[in-house]
């Protein structure tokens, strides 16, 4: 089993017991190239990579050579993981500046009930941050997935509007001061909901009216006063017809929010990529960046990662091979422009990924994604060649 799954294949039917196995299986990541050797060392963590002498702590790490550049760089946080794995910690916080939570800022996380609140995960991604000089990305307040179980029977076009600017209130006041950037909205534009303004039509849509996007920056803004608020969107990245179509709504969007006066002040392009159709993958959103600074907003990525899912080929080595050259190309684009000020992936370690759920993975169900920077087994943590990808696209960024 074991040389099976250090192979990266995941049996779907007994998906969690070989997941595990994966995770545990030694050697998983090291088939990457370069070899490296691991992160979880006691502190300080002098690593060096074994076979190349290549540094990635310290100096070498992704924050000191993002902070060459005045770039911040990070990752989504796993709650239960940053409680349970003491080095999964350890390696956030040498090698990045700014940490997003995966979900523990979000509706679902936060409203066990219509008039409760639960803090308990937020803040203690709150407390790890500023313990290690993180900056904190607020993720998300207004969305229309991962709403809580009650919200449907509960939310009515009386009082969505107060139950929107409540929420946002009590979650932007009580981090006030301390959140480097908010999504206040995330995902509101789906053309193919067919309205001529290419919003989705979601809940809050639906209960509020297209308005709800200019309240909920109102009242983050009330909320907190220096959190820059930022709208966040995915499928903004290609040069084919939606995404071009998407971009277009986006920017529409926009100029309304700021002939309105609402206190937008970035724009978070998600930038779930795939292998493949490189090609098309950089004009549109360099433009599209290019388009935002004369609007006065800066750029985030901020969930980066690469689904592999589309690779024909059944080869880890070429898996890694092809998942950094994305990232390379990519950043190397968008970074282009000093509007983009941090970079976020999805996540820390591929094993660890969203992208492992058997609906992200249709073409290769039995094929483990390998879509982040890093790998880990058994709680050590390795870089793979994403890392060293993304590390040279951040050198060759001008300082911001
Ligand atoms: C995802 C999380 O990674 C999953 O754990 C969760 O089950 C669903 O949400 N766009 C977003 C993120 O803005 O919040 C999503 O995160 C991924 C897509």
């Amino acid at each position: 089993m074991t040389k099976r799954i250090w192979q990266g294949r995941v049996d779907s039917t007994r998906r969690s017991v070989v997941m595990q196995g994966f995770l545990a299986s030694a050697g998983a990541v090291l088939a990457s190239a370069p070899a490296a050797r691991a992160f979880d060392l006691p502190r300080p963590a002098k690593l060096r990579d074994a076979d190349n002498g290549i540094e990635t702590s310290g100096r070498g790490s992704l924050r000191a050579h993002a902070e060459a550049r005045g770039l911040l760089i990070g990752c989504a946080v796993n709650m239960s993981l940053l409680e349970q794995q003491p080095s999964y910690g350890r390696v956030i916080a040498e090698q990045f500046n700014v940490v997003v939570g995966e979900n523990c800022m979000k509706w679902a996380a936060l409203r066990p009930t219509s008039t409760t609140f639960d803090f308990k995960q937020a803040d203690a991604l709150v407390a790890f941050a500023e313990e290690h000089k993180l900056k904190v990305r607020g993720h998300n307040l207004c969305w229309h997935e991962n709403l809580p179980k009650w919200f449907a029977a509960t939310a009515t076009k009386e009082n969505a509007r107060q139950l929107l600017t409540d929420h946002i209130h009590t979650v932007a006041g009580r981090y006030k001061g301390r959140i480097h950037s908010w999504d206040v909205v995330n995902e509101a534009i789906w053309i193919k909901d067919g309205r001529s303004d290419g919003m989705r039509v979601s809940p809050w849509l639906e209960l509020i009216g297209p308005e709800y996007v200019e309240i909920a920056f109102r009242a983050a803004r009330d909320a907190d006063p220096t959190a820059i608020l930022t709208y966040n969107d995915y499928g903004l990245e290609y040069d084919t017809p939606d995404e071009l179509a998407k971009r277009a709504a986006v920017l529409s969007l926009i100029e309304r929010l700021q002939a309105a006066g609402a206190p937008l002040q970035a724009v978070g392009i998600q930038s779930h990529l795939r292998t493949g159709d490189i090609a098309s993958l950089g004009d549109g959103v360099h433009d599209f960046i290019k388009k935002l600074h004369k609007r006065r907003l800066d750029s985030f990525i901020t969930e980066m990662d690469v689904n592999d899912d589309g690779l024909s080929e059944e080869d880890v080595t070429q898996q890694d091979r092809d998942v950094a050259t994305v990232y390379k190309h990519y950043l190397q684009e968008v970074l282009k422009e000093q509007s983009v000020k941090a970079v976020l992936t999805w996540g820390l370690a591929d094993q660890q990924s969203w992208l492992q759920a058997e609906k992200e993975r249709p073409k290769h169900p039995e094929r483990a994604q390998r879509p982040l920077l890093l790998g880990v087994s058994d709680g050590v943590y390795s870089p793979k060649p994403a890392f060293y990808a993304t590390r040279s696209a951040l050198d060759e960024a001008k300082r911001r």
